[in-house]
């Protein structure tokens, strides 16, 4: 695969949740405008993904035809003007014969695909894993990745096969992003399970390599706001993509303080590319710590239950906690004298007097601290 892409999760939008095939240039180009508009591409946002649907049949030759009703422009001229906004350009195919809507898939076509998404100057390809017959996992992607290799134009390479064969145990040669579990819905239930999914992978993320727990469903309208706050924390805190996925154009004040909150992203973006792992899970209350660059860390107190939650927190305890491999232990040497307390939702520092005070932390919500190096 390439090296030197995505060494920090990719960050983006995807048309998939919200619009599903109702995808065209008009509405690709507006979510690429009100990127910029809106500051999200001045916090890291940066591929716009076309998701299943752009894609109608072949021609006599192979080369893939696009959706001239939907495209009239082309795809290369998508691409050039999602570019011209210093933006990046992605798309979608499949490893079966078919897309998981019945559009032409790319098996026997990767090598040929590959070179047409290089001429269109695309940068960014997710493969999905529908009609797949006896396809081995594993193998199929590595075609595309060889294509897209042959094609000589670097491009993010995202694979889609939903965590069925394992893709945390060879995805890292394969490519830079793999989901690890079915398709997220618009709902608390759907989005803490796939957490649960998530937690047991944190020592197979790395630079260049990340666990997918799929799309962000913040703005979508099926969570409450404390519930897309905890979406979005708990997606930075595992180090997962951030590929927005609601309508850009039509943001309330509060989907726009979650999906730019720069001290969350920073979490997600930081360079050592740990991903979070639960320290504390007592059912209902969890603790999940981040490892940082810098000796600094980010702590998140999850309450998933339907009560308020009163708790007490040893921040001299969070401090030290490490994920050695097997157990954990409580190795870092590090002081609490060293660190200033952040609170990440709050944007402003907690004074934690000896290191332990009392948290009221409501349904559904959490908590999310980073331990700043004074
Ligand atoms: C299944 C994937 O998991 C979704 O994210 C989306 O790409 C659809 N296929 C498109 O058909």
């Amino acid at each position: 695969k390439f090296e030197n892409l995505a060494k920090t999760p990719p960050m983006g939008w995807n048309s998939w949740n919200k619009y599903g095939c109702d995808v065209d240039e008009k509405l690709i180009m507006k979510m690429a405008d009100e990127i910029v508009n809106s500051g999200m591409q001045e916090v890291g946002y940066e591929y716009v993904v076309i998701d299943d649907c752009w894609q109608v049949g072949r021609s006599e030759d192979g080369e893939i035809i696009v959706d001239k009703e939907r495209f009239p422009s082309g795809m290369k001229k998508l691409a050039d003007y999602i570019h011209s906004k210093g933006l990046k350009f992605g798309i979608y195919s499949c490893a079966g014969t078919e897309t998981c809507q019945e559009r032409p898939g790319s098996r026997g076509y990767e090598f040929q695909d590959a070179r047409t998404y290089a001429r269109w100057e695309v940068d960014f390809l997710k493969h999905d894993w529908c009609n797949t017959s006896t396809q081995n996992a594993q193998a199929s992607y590595s075609i595309m990745r060889d294509a897209l290799f042959a094609a000589g134009r670097p491009i993010v390479f995202s694979i889609c096969e939903w965590g069925k064969s394992e893709p945390w145990e060879w995805g890292k040669d394969v490519g830079h992003l793999w989901r690890t579990t079915g398709d997220i819905r618009d709902s608390w239930e759907s989005m803490i399970s796939i957490v649960d999914k998530e937690k047991d992978l944190f020592k197979f993320a790395e630079p260049g390599s990340w666990n997918d727990p799929d799309m962000l469903e913040v703005g979508n309208g099926g969570m409450t706001t404390e519930e897309y706050k905890t979406h979005f924390s708990l997606w930075c805190m595992l180090a997962a993509p951030l590929m927005a996925g609601n309508d850009l154009s039509d943001m309330t004040k509060e989907t726009k303080e979650i999906l730019m909150n720069r001290d969350l992203i920073a979490i997600n973006q930081d360079v050592l590319g740990k991903q979070g792992f639960v320290y504390r899970d007592n059912g209902d209350y969890q603790i999940w710590i981040k490892q940082l660059d810098n000796k600094e860390k980010a702590v998140c107190l999850l309450n998933r239950s339907d009560e308020v939650k009163k708790v007490q927190v040893d921040f001299n305890l969070l401090l030290k906690a490490n994920s050695s491999i097997g157990w954990r232990t409580y190795i870092d040497p590090y002081e609490l004298k060293d660190y200033s307390v952040r609170d990440l939702w709050e944007h402003k520092s907690v004074n934690i007097g000896d290191g332990t005070i009392f948290l009221t932390i409501p349904p559904h919500a959490v908590k999310v601290f980073k331990f700043v190096r004074n």
